[in-house]
């Protein structure tokens, strides 16, 4: 393959879902690229206000999707920096928080590209704070955790069970099919009473919020919608969300009958 002299790649964060959570570069850089390719949790909106002359190209791999493997991803960014010259990588959030940014950045360098990175605003953090739960709070919680439930072949992460056994705040990514599980496991070390929040499509207008305890919250599983990306936060500052006095009022009246 020939160098194209421009070629060159920005790595840039996307932000946790609403269009306007981009950063202020983020946003210059879209405007000034060649082509974008863009990740499935990227806002759609976002991309609508990009100048409509540069291509937008889909190469997400969300589960049930059409899917590109990681290695596909990292060949497709190098063949359009040669074709197109500035390829913006739009990815989710913040690239480096599960997104295998060093995966396409050592691929796309070693074909003497250079590339460029702007960090986005991670959903582990904007997601629970849209919504009014502090990720450490004085008194409460001194620390988050934020993991993924299971590890790459698929078996539960020994962090899962360090995590429950601290009061930390677990913040919990790509768990919400397994959610039944992760309150199985979490329970056997902290109070059936510890709180626990389900927040889907965080920070944009269908955000959906769930609140309860980890022993009420499996009434719930019917209503969620597996396939929305979501996030479990467990620990005591979830019971600053307004809906979790609510939940607390129902569980004791119910309780008395
Ligand atoms: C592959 S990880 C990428 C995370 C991303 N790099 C970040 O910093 O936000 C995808 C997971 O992030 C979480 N996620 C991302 N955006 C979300 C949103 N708007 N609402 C809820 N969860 C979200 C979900 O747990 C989803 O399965």
């Amino acid at each position: 393959m020939k160098l194209n002299k421009n070629a060159k790649v920005s790595l840039v964060g996307a932000g946790p879902g609403a269009e306007d959570l981009i950063t202020v570069r983020g946003l210059r850089i879209l405007q000034n690229a060649d082509v974008i390719l863009y990740d499935a949790l990227v806002s759609k909106e976002l991309l609508l206000q990009i100048r409509t002359d540069i291509p937008k190209v889909y190469i997400g791999k969300r589960c049930g999707l059409h899917s590109h493997t990681q290695e596909e991803i990292n060949e497709l960014i190098v063949t359009y920096a040669f074709e197109f010259g500035h390829v913006v990588r739009l990815k989710g959030g913040d690239p480096f928080v599960f997104g295998r940014a060093n995966e396409e950045i050592e691929y796309v360098e070693s074909f003497g590209i250079p590339v460029s990175l702007v960090p986005g605003i991670s959903s582990a953090i904007a997601v629970p704070s849209s919504q009014g739960i502090p990720m450490t709070k004085r008194g409460v919680s001194s620390s988050f955790w934020v993991m993924t439930a299971t590890k790459r072949d698929g078996s539960f992460s020994q962090d899962l069970v360090y995590a429950s056994k601290s009061s930390t705040t677990m913040v919990i990514l790509m768990g919400v099919r397994k959610l039944n599980q992760i309150v199985d496991e979490v329970i056997k070390y902290r109070g059936k009473m510890t709180p626990i929040a389900l927040i889907q499509n965080g920070t944009t207008e269908n955000e959906r919020c769930i609140v309860a305890t980890l022993e009420t919250i499996k009434k719930y599983i019917e209503a969620i919608r597996m396939e929305l990306p979501g996030i479990i936060v467990i620990g005591d500052v979830v019971a600053d969300h307004p809906s979790f006095f609510e939940e607390e009022v129902q569980r004791v009246l119910h309780s008395a009958y």
